[in-house]
């Protein structure tokens, strides 16, 4: 690529075979055009602090960046000449993304927060780059339940995805081990349920537990600053709350929210450990209450149009047991349990759309019908995907065999807690989220696919740069470029543009784990855990 080693892959590259170069100096004049002013700030704010240079209103040379709505959505053209730089965007996300080009242009320092002593002449090679992304829902889940990640971390990963121009964060609020969100109507959901007594250090069977409190919540302006500074990188932050699985937080804060008449549910704590757990919510008329004022106060945090309601993993004994939920089956005329979960599911469906809003949720939510413009997060495998995409329903393809980043990237003993199978850094970017079985039609229903990363066994934010990186750089590229077919693909290549991008992610302060071998601190004696149990791998 002419020693334009980009990543995520631009669509059209031309560099100039010669040594000609765009010098910044120690000031550019900037000039901004409507539309333009988020990617305006960036530049000043963070190229400005990498590089010391000041970009403002004088100097001789010049970065101009405006929109031209020619171009389509978020698509950029980046035009290096000796004497200017022009990033012209579809839209103001364009322009942000052909800014985010320029920085990995300047070279590894421009991801610094300072420049180094003696650092300078900063310089671009002369080129152009015509780009634009292959999916508009370019996603990374982060699960802030199992383990909280403060406030200051989530900035810091917006910042990452930034850097490879990933466009959404689902952000996992609340489930069995933790809810994260203040509620002002239920103040006990963060008062009891954003901590939990102890956690168990891997999966059943460990016997290892750390015996300290584990928790945190966000306040409703800590969430409202996420989503704006998400906002100034064009990225969407969208919210999940888990119903009515995955809720014994919830159900620990206010007992009557569980299934009452089968289980004490006033001796429940928040959970401790991990798997699929029985105790799911109630799905009684004063349940759906209680959870039509969180999502409202959710609302007025949250302007994403999708919502996420979870729906995944809803064990059914509880209600099978319980004389309410039977007699609710029997009034709603659902049939069964699976039917009552339908129902708990259509019934926020039509209360997000009676606001403005979609519904997305796992693709459990498909079992009982979805009403029209609710959307899949395909997770099991791709099947949930390929089954709602025929059903005319928008997907984000995240299939857990492919690109779930908790899933370890090696085998060995010197590799962190384990969990499930080994998926390298090649599986990642060898990942398609389009299954070829779809038609042209069903395919533009896969809005986007999604890399997530859960947190069970990823304790603190070194953790999760560990697990998630460097495969969310294979991810992102995956999400962006036109890629051949997944045997197809450059994996050589990715390889050798990824030491250029090495350097950026030292220079971020990312802990990733390392081309060869474990960072020593990862060590976890002691552990052994067992695999998480998965569908068989996809072939
Ligand atoms: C999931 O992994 N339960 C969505």
């Amino acid at each position: 690529m002419g020693g334009v080693d980009l990543i995520p892959a631009p669509q059209a590259v031309r560099a100039d075979a010669g040594e000609e170069r765009f010098a910044l100096g120690d000031a550019v004049r900037l000039e901004v055009g409507a539309g333009a002013e988020r990617a305006a700030r960036w530049v000043r704010g963070v190229l400005g602090a990498a590089t010391g240079v000041e970009f403002g209103s004088e100097g001789a040379a010049v970065v101009s960046l405006r929109v031209d709505g020619e171009l389509g959505p978020e698509a950029y053209r980046l035009t290096v000449t000796p004497e200017r730089v022009e990033v012209v965007g579809g839209d103001g996300a364009g322009v942000f993304w052909g800014a985010q080009t320029v920085r990995q242009l300047l070279g590894p320092g421009a991801f610094r927060r300072a420049p180094l002593p003696g650092g300078g002449g900063w310089s671009l090679p002369v080129c152009e780059i015509a780009d634009r992304p292959r999916f508009g829902w370019r996603g990374f889940l982060l699960d802030v339940a199992r383990h909280f990640m403060p406030k200051d971390g989530v900035l810091r990963q917006l910042d990452l995805m930034a850097a490879h121009k990933l466009n959404v964060l689902h952000l996992h609020l609340t489930d069995d081990q933790g809810w994260r969100m203040e509620v002002k109507r239920h103040p006990r959901l963060t008062e009891v349920g954003a901590w939990r007594e102890r956690t168990r250090v891997g999966l059943a069977p460990s016997k290892v537990w750390d015996e300290r409190p584990h928790g945190g919540f966000y306040t409703q302006d800590d969430l409202r600053e996420i989503v704006a500074y998400a906002a100034e990188r064009h990225i969407t932050v969208v919210p999940e709350i888990d119903v009515p699985g995955h809720s014994q937080a919830a159900i620990a804060a206010y007992p009557e929210l569980g299934n009452t008449d089968v289980v004490d549910t006033a001796a429940l704590g928040v959970l401790d450990r991990w798997g699929v757990n029985p105790n799911v919510l109630a799905p009684t008329e004063a349940v759906l209450r209680f959870y039509e004022d969180v999502f409202g106060e959710l609302l007025d945090i949250f302007p994403s149009t999708f919502v996420h309601v979870g729906g995944d993993e809803c064990p059914k004994e509880q209600w099978r047991e319980s004389a309410t939920a039977q007699a609710r089956i029997a009034e709603l005329g659902v049939g069964d349990e699976d039917g009552l979960q339908s129902a708990f599911i259509r019934h926020f469906d039509r209360w997000l759309a009676e606001r403005g809003r979609r519904l997305i949720g796992w693709d459990e939510i498909l079992e009982g019908g979805l009403a029209e413009g609710a959307a899949v997060s395909s997770w099991q495998g791709y099947a949930g995907g390929i089954a709602a995409a025929r059903a005319g329903h928008d997907v984000v393809m995240c299939p857990q065999t492919q690109v779930y980043l908790d899933w370890r990237q090696a085998d060995g003993p010197d590799e962190p807690v384990p969990i499930a199978h080994v998926r390298t850094l090649e599986d990642v970017y060898r990942f398609e989220p389009v299954p070829p079985e779809l038609t042209a039609a069903e395919a533009a229903h896969v809005i986007g696919t999604q890399a997530n990363v859960w947190t069970e066994v990823l304790d603190s934010a070194r953790a999760v740069d560990y697990a998630v990186y460097p495969r969310l750089s294979a991810f992102a590229e995956v999400a962006w470029s036109e890629l051949p077919a997944p045997a197809e693909r450059d994996w050589a290549g990715f390889e050798a543009r990824m030491r250029t991008h090495y350097a950026r992610l030292d220079a971020l302060g990312v802990e990733y784990r390392p081309a060869s071998g474990p960072r020593p601190w990862q060590r976890r004696p002691g552990v052994v855990g067992r695999p998480k149990e998965g569908p068989p791998p996809i072939v």
